[in-house]
């Protein structure tokens, strides 16, 4: 599955740990948004749809969750749960985050604004897409 998890280079000194990340560094795009979930009850499930192209990195700075992907071949579930790692998603993926600490803050940075017809939300619809996305790429 082409998901990458990216190891950023903590500040640290003896007053603690400082990340910074700056677009097209970092983070390999420019970033256009950044939001964040926090207060997440534990039994909730987010996310549930794909992008067709934005490209984000999550990043848990605070407690942990759980992400899984499923590229329409293979499905994966990674756990986010240091501030100093994102999980690069650059190609069209379905994803659901879940089983969120209480004190989970996940941040997303977004290669583009929001967008709803950006979303592929229903399932049947994403295997389509791939369905269509290899039809035209010959595969
Ligand atoms: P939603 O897409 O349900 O979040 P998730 O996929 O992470 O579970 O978004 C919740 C609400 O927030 C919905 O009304 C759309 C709005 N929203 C924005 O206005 N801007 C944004 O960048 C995002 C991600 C969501």
């Amino acid at each position: 599955m082409d998901i990458k998890l990216i190891q950023f280079s903590p500040h640290g000194d003896d007053r603690g740990q400082l990340v910074a990340l700056e677009e097209t560094r970092e983070i390999p795009f420019p970033i256009k948004r950044v939001y964040y979930m926090y207060k997440t009850v534990p039994d909730a499930v987010r996310g549930k749809h794909a992008h067709r192209k934005l490209e984000q990195v999550l990043v848990c700075l605070h407690g942990s969750c759980k992400v899984r992907l499923d590229d329409g071949k293979e499905k994966q579930v990674v756990l986010l749960d240091k501030p100093w790692e994102g999980l690069y998603l650059s190609n069209v993926v379905w994803r659901e985050m879940f089983d969120f600490s209480p004190d989970a803050v996940l941040m997303v940075l977004a290669s583009d604004y929001y967008d709803e017809a950006d979303y592929i939300r229903n399932y049947g619809d994403f295997l389509a897409f791939l369905r269509k996305q290899s039809e035209k790429e010959g595969n």
